[in-house]
């Protein structure tokens, strides 16, 4: 008889977890009714009417967002070091000045170490510069061989020959395309990007490497997870910038792709130093509003990644409407500086109408703040961006980044601040 559970048990057990399987919804007629939390009233219901006003509120949201969704960064006590570790002034074909700086962070005996790998117009002082991490290495955004390989763990990957969590020479200059560093330089920008899995390796390792091994804290329900030590480390690399007279550190524009997009929209709204902040195709947890419920959701990030937020994140997967923020307030977190989301046609997944979305409920904080905030209210046409201090494009294709997202955000960072140079 027992034997005869156990059988049935095994033959029940496969169709239970097929039926729980998780089936995206990509009809917006089937999405549910949702109110969204109001980003101009305070936690007691009283209106937010001025800028002082924004600023008690913006500490709400903030607060709510570090203890629900990113989890809180506990006290840094350790100390951090850069080196040079390569430079040239010719790099390029002569187009650029090239540097390779690492950033040791140090707590007692216990160390992590990130490169920066930074490409600057040759002959420029004080450029604005883009910020953002890499997925697979430095060397995957150039084709110049001397650029270094990470030394950390990177992920598996068939196509590219990595069976032992080690970056290979195959890998080399296979994201140019999502950086255009060439066309970067060439309009007087500069770029910095670090190999993401330097700051935190993207697996579940129980918070036992990356920079939360750095701290000594507890963990508990609302402590932080991957997507915030990402953008933790966003803002030590800001430390280092701070110190580098080639970079106008007050013109640093952060910019990600996908789960990048989230951790560069928690980095931005956690520090202000940041001048603006671009998300590419951030989707769930990112720019998409969650209670739309319309591609990834929040119990299937928290299900996929269960290491990239803090538990507590976990209360509202199939629960989005007892959320007591949405994405847009992550957006309104960046104001008054300029902030610029896009999304892909075919990436639904990310939830493109829930992007723009987002952009249009955090308007009213740029408006507030007397800025003209996101000037639309419809879907726009593909490649046809709108611009306010709030920006957004669509562009057809799929989830990636391209030149043409890239020339928008340098169109954009020219009309903020590159005449300011
Ligand atoms: C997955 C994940 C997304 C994420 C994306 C990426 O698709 O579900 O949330 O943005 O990976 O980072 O590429």
């Amino acid at each position: 008889m027992k034997n005869l559970t156990f059988f049935l048990l095994l033959l029940i057990i496969p169709c239970l977890s097929k039926a729980q399987q998780f089936v995206a919804n990509y009809d917006e007629s089937k999405m549910p009714a949702y109110t969204l939390p109001d980003p101009l009233v305070f936690n007691d219901g009283k209106a937010v009417v001025d800028k002082k006003g924004w600023e008690k509120r913006r500490a709400e949201i903030y607060s709510i967002f570090e203890k629900e969704v990113f989890g809180v960064v506990p006290q840094w006590k350790g100390k951090m070091k850069s080196t040079l570790v390569s430079q040239k002034t010719d790099a390029m074909g002569g187009l650029a000045k090239r540097k390779e700086v690492r950033i040791d962070l140090i707590n007692g005996e216990r160390k992590v170490s990130a490169m920066v790998l930074i490409y600057l117009p040759r002959n420029s002082k004080n450029a604005p510069i883009f910020l953002g991490y890499n997925f697979d290495g430095n060397h995957t955004t150039t084709n110049e061989s001397d650029v270094l390989l990470p030394e950390s763990w990177v992920a598996n990957n068939k196509a590219l020959g990595i069976t032992d969590n080690k970056a290979s020479e195959k890998s080399r200059g296979k994201s140019i395309t999502q950086w255009s560093i060439k066309e970067i330089v060439s309009r007087g920008f500069g770029v910095a990007t670090v190999y993401y899995g330097d700051i935190d390796p993207d697996f579940n390792d129980g918070f036992k490497n990356g920079v939360h091994a750095l701290f000594d804290a507890p963990r508990d329900s609302s402590s932080w997870g991957s997507v915030a030590a990402w953008a933790w480390g966003l803002s030590r690399i800001m430390d280092y910038i701070e110190t580098d007279k080639d970079i106008n550190a007050k013109k640093v524009i952060v910019i990600g792709h996908s789960r990048l997009g989230k951790a560069a929209l928690w980095a931005t709204a956690s520090d202000k130093r940041f001048a603006m902040s671009i998300s590419n195709n951030s989707g769930c947890s990112g720019a998409a509003l969650s209670r739309r419920i319309f591609g990834e959701t929040v119990g299937r990030i928290n299900n996929s990644f269960p290491h990239w937020f803090c538990d507590n994140y976990k209360k509202y997967n199939e629960n989005e409407n007892q959320m007591p923020v949405d994405q847009h307030e992550l957006l309104a977190l960046n104001a008054p500086r300029p902030l610029y989301v896009a999304s892909a046609e075919e990436d639904l997944w990310s939830d493109p109408k829930g992007e723009f979305l987002s952009c249009v409920y955090a308007s009213p904080v740029y408006e507030l703040l007397g800025l003209k905030g996101f000037p639309a209210k419809e879907m726009p046409a593909l490649n046809t961006p709108i611009i306010g201090r709030i920006a957004y494009h669509i562009r057809p294709g799929k989830h990636d980044v391209t030149l043409y997202d890239w020339e928008r955000y340098m169109d954009f960072a020219e009309k903020y601040f590159k005449s300011e140079k």
